[in-house]
């Protein structure tokens, strides 16, 4: 399944959550001006868009991808796209692209490594503060999921080295996990973010 993600420059931007993969990038130019951004992202299991107010980052709604149409194929996703940028004789192109390099911050935390223990001990790279299940989900590190959203159980895995290196327990996964679970380390992956080197088995 593919979704479309729009973004207005100087007005909101749409971020993709745990499960949702981004495909394509196109800017949509008309007379000259990018007036949108839209990206083809492939949804891997339910997920939500963080809808951000670019005049205020701290406004941020999150909108479950049922609410969004989707697309059995890349094809029709694209299809959509033409449509939606249509306006009759107007000077308007859509413009493929690569990703967007990520800003560099100048103080940025090492890049994390995280180990998949019950994939032959795969190990990768990244980005600190990363979803761990989306490095999973990216890098083919292996960790079961179905829901994406911290419902289902199925992420549940174990941070065998480096805990002191991912984010707080959230209420979501304590409805979850016990207390004697979240003691040795059990974790939901899709709520927990990475800042530093891990090892994860499940
Ligand atoms: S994938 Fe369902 S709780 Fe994480």
């Amino acid at each position: 399944m593919y979704v479309i993600l729009t973004s207005k420059p100087g007005q909101f931007r749409s971020e993709p959550g745990a499960g949702m993969e981004p495909r394509e990038h196109y800017d949509y130019v008309l007379c000259g001006r990018v007036r949108a951004r839209f990206v083809v992202a492939e949804l891997q299991a339910a997920s939500r868009v963080r809808i951000v107010d670019e005049a205020d980052p701290a406004a941020v709604n999150e909108v479950p991808s049922k609410f969004l149409p989707s697309f059995e194929r890349l094809e029709q996703a694209r299809g959509e796209l033409e449509t939606l940028v249509r306006f009759g004789d107007l000077d308007a192109q859509l413009v493929r692209h690569e990703p967007p390099a990520a800003p560099v911050a100048p103080a940025a935390p090492a890049t994390p490594r995280i180990t998949f223990i019950n994939n032959k001990e795969r190990q990768v790279s990244a980005p600190a503060n990363s979803n761990l299940l989306r490095v999973s989900l990216r890098e083919q590190g292996g960790i079961p999921f179905k829901c994406g959203g911290g419902v289902c159980g199925t992420c549940k895995c174990r941070i065998v080295l480096g805990r002191e290196n991912t984010d707080a327990v959230k209420p979501k996964e304590r409805k979850i996990l016990d207390e004697a679970q979240l003691a040795q380390g059990y974790r939901l992956a899709c709520q927990t973010f990475v800042h530093g080197d891990i090892a994860v088995a499940w």
